[in-house]
């Protein structure tokens, strides 16, 4: 049987990890500013994240939601206590589509209305109300387009508004910082306006973190930068540091009632125990602060090279916007350098998402690759 041939694949075989680079079947070392697509947080192969997965096979690795599992609890618990968020409760589930297509209807059963605002270059995933709310004609079937979105330019509050007067937008989703779409954010007082609308309309406001979130942006969620208070918060990527698990955080103002949403897979033994890993991790290491320190030195870098045009993004979610396609360069990069990095929807810019552990001699090799090919 062949593989569904969906994905362009590069000509590279990873076979381990350790921290900040790859290495393939001959032995080669890549460094990893890529993450495997911001999912590798707090590094390759960590060894307290081996162990406490490890340590968990040994004894469960899975149960169905129809039985208690503690480490749900401990998992909410401590996510209050890295996040802050407090006046919040856990849904468990498996990845960052599944994360918001759940975001999106809890907030129809809630508002019991059924539209939502999205915004241009978005993306939130390929599941049925996901993908609908994503700004990419090609990835939403006859059957997702069935679903009723209105999509704004980021920053427009007017256009928004607009839209809500209607009265049938169960919620507005939003990335704080655009991954896919390549980096864009707006201001504090758009997030702001849009928090106040959503009040004034009856809508909710989700915050997709799915890339952002666990730390990436230097905060623990980036829409935290902005001081607002999303009904809804969808999480993923680093949340397992590979393992696939995600949730959405959902204020208390939305009650929860038997059968409204629902997993197998979700919140299993073993996820959990990725998960707490990454926090435990995140939390010892400082790598929110290693996020913002290392966001720091890619500026001061990036200002010595006059075709970067734009220096977009936060922490270490960053995109370096050239006045050219970029795709040959990431292939330069990639076969000559060893260096992994980054696409998106804008062809002119290079994504980093690297592992919140890396350190300024991986940056300096960067851009000494950079320079040479510039
Ligand atoms: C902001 C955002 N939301 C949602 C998703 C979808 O996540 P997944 O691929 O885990 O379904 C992604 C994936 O890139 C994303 O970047």
């Amino acid at each position: 049987m062949k593989l569904f041939d969906v994905y362009p694949l590069f000509d590279v075989t990873p076979v381990q990890a350790k921290d900040v680079f790859i290495f393939d079947e001959q032995g080669v070392q890549y460094l990893d500013l890529y993450g495997g697509h911001a999912v590798i947080s707090i590094g390759h192969a960590h060894p307290k994240y081996v162990e406490g997965i490890t340590q968990q096979l040994n004894k469960l690795g899975f149960y169905s939601n129809a039985v208690k599992n503690p480490l749900q609890n401990e998992l909410a618990k401590q996510l209050a206590t890295d996040s802050g968020c407090h006046n919040y409760a856990l849904f468990l589930c498996s990845s960052g589509a599944e994360a918001n297509e759940n975001a999106l209807k809890l907030a129809s059963f809630h508002t019991n209305k059924a539209s939502v605002i999205a915004f241009q270059n978005s993306f939130h995933g390929r599941t049925s109300a996901a993908v609908a709310s994503t700004d990419n004609a090609k990835i939403i079937s006859p059957l997702n387009a069935q679903q009723k979105v209105d999509f704004h330019p980021l920053g427009d509050l007017e256009a928004v508004e607009k839209t809500l007067q209607k009265g049938e937008t169960c919620a507005i989703i939003i990335e704080c910082i655009q991954g896919v779409g390549g980096l864009d954010q707006s201001t504090t007082e758009f997030y702001k306006g849009l928090e106040e609308l959503c009040k004034q309309y009856g809508s909710l406001l989700i915050a997709d973190e799915v890339q952002s979130g666990f730390g990436r942006s230097g905060d623990f969620f980036a829409f935290q930068k902005h001081g607002i208070t999303p009904h809804i918060i969808s999480m993923a990527k680093g949340m397992g540091n590979g393992f696939p698990v995600g949730g959405i955080l959902i204020h208390s103002d939305i009650k929860a009632s038997y059968g409204l949403l629902g997993t197998t897979f979700g919140g299993n033994h073993l996820a959990c125990a990725a998960s707490l890993s990454v926090l435990e991790v995140l939390k010892n290491q400082d790598l929110m602060q290693n996020a913002q320190q290392m966001e720091l030195y890619f500026r001061q870098l990036a200002e010595d090279i006059p075709q970067i045009l734009q220096f977009k993004g936060r922490g270490l979610m960053l995109g370096l916007e050239f006045e050219f396609p970029v795709s040959k360069l990431r292939k330069t990069l990639l076969f000559k350098h060893k260096i992994f990095t980054g696409s998106s929807k804008n062809p002119n810019l290079i994504r980093i998402l690297p592992p919140l552990t890396i350190q300024k001699e991986h940056i300096d090799a960067f851009f000494s690759a950079l320079k040479q090919e510039l």
